[in-house]
């Protein structure tokens, strides 16, 4: 196919055992979220999705159809998509199908298989656009350096949909947006999904809905220790919890002992007291009022922000400061 190609940066990959083991030792014991997202993990994030407590995914797809022509608008000719974390690249359909002005498309994943069948499908779909697909993990800056190397000369649009950034340490994630003028040098926009606060208890229920399917999710990564790591963690004497930190803006997801107990993990015994917790993900909410101040930290400002009725989530339009655009 002459409209595709891919290349692989062969991401690091995470050190789960070590990563465990230093989460577990912590005063404040702690797991990485990345590591929910092992088979099972993502056939239960994809559940998520599409729960009717779970408003993130088609609140943000709504707004991305309802605005594609005005985010079209905003865009210079010809231009590059690079999209950060594509995954099956659902999202990005709706800008593709209402943009003349997009020629290329850079999806970026750290899972080739994944990245390999989706973009190709996408090319497929798409024989005018020239799809360049990278297996990379989009917070390495050697990497961006590689991608920015393979530059077409377009306008570059990265797009990073889906809240995710929210997933990040505040600092990590005015870095990951600072990083991006390794794409872009600072000449092109940003379009990134972000989720707004809300009444707490329906940003509650998004994170511990009535099926369970979240509780599962999120113990998930217990399952995935034990058979991965050797552990035995006994998934009864841990619950699912979903707090809102009002402090920090943020949903965490925490899993709670229901007891005394001690978990054995390669020759480590690690002890928890009835009612401590392992933090497993922290999920930060934004408001539209302070969002430009937190863009202004990676010197980027407001060009739009594009969002639903409810103000439940919101797209934004970014540029770069000293965008000359
Ligand atoms: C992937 N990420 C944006 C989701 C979120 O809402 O923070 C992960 C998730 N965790 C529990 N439900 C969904």
């Amino acid at each position: 196919m002459t409209n595709f190609s891919i290349t692989n940066l062969h991401p690091k990959l995470a050190d789960f055992k070590s990563d465990v083991i230093e989460g577990l030792s912590q005063e404040q014991k702690r797991l990485l979220p990345i590591y929910f997202y092992d088979e099972e993990g993502s056939r239960l994030f994809d559940q998520i999705c599409e729960l009717d407590e779970y408003y993130p995914t088609r609140t943000e797809m709504k707004i991305l159809t309802q605005n594609a022509s005005a985010i079209n608008d905003l865009i210079s000719e010809p231009a590059t998509i690079i999209e950060y974390g594509s995954g099956s690249s659902t999202k990005i359909s709706s800008l593709l199908a209402n943009s003349q002005k997009i020629k290329s498309y850079v999806p970026i994943d750290i899972s080739l298989e994944h990245l390999k069948k989706s973009s190709l499908d996408l090319a497929e779909n798409y024989r005018r656009l020239d799809v360049r697909a990278f297996c990379a993990d989009y917070t390495d800056q050697d990497s961006l350096q590689n991608i920015a190397n393979d530059d077409d000369g377009n306008s570059k649009i990265i797009f990073f949909p889906g809240s995710t950034i929210g997933n990040l340490a505040v600092n990590d994630a005015i870095a990951l947006l600072k990083n991006s003028r390794i794409l872009t040098k600072g000449l092109g926009q940003f379009l990134l999904g972000i989720d707004l606060i809300k009444d707490q208890e329906r940003l509650v229920a998004a994170y511990d809905d009535a099926q369970g399917v979240t509780a599962a999710f999120n113990k998930n990564i217990l399952v995935r220790i034990n058979r991965e790591l050797g552990a035995n963690f006994d998934l009864d004497g841990f619950s699912h919890e979903a707090i809102f930190n009002s402090e920090l803006n943020r949903m965490e997801m925490h899993l709670r002992s229901l007891k005394d107990q001690k978990v054995e993990l390669l020759g480590q015994e690690f002890t928890f007291t009835n009612g401590e917790s392992i933090h497993t993900e922290s999920c930060h909410k934004y408001s539209l009022d302070t969002f430009e101040q937190f863009v202004n930290k990676a010197q980027m400002t407001c060009q739009n922000i594009f969002t639903d009725e409810n103000q439940d989530f919101a797209v934004v339009m970014l540029r770069y400061l000293d965008n000359d655009l």
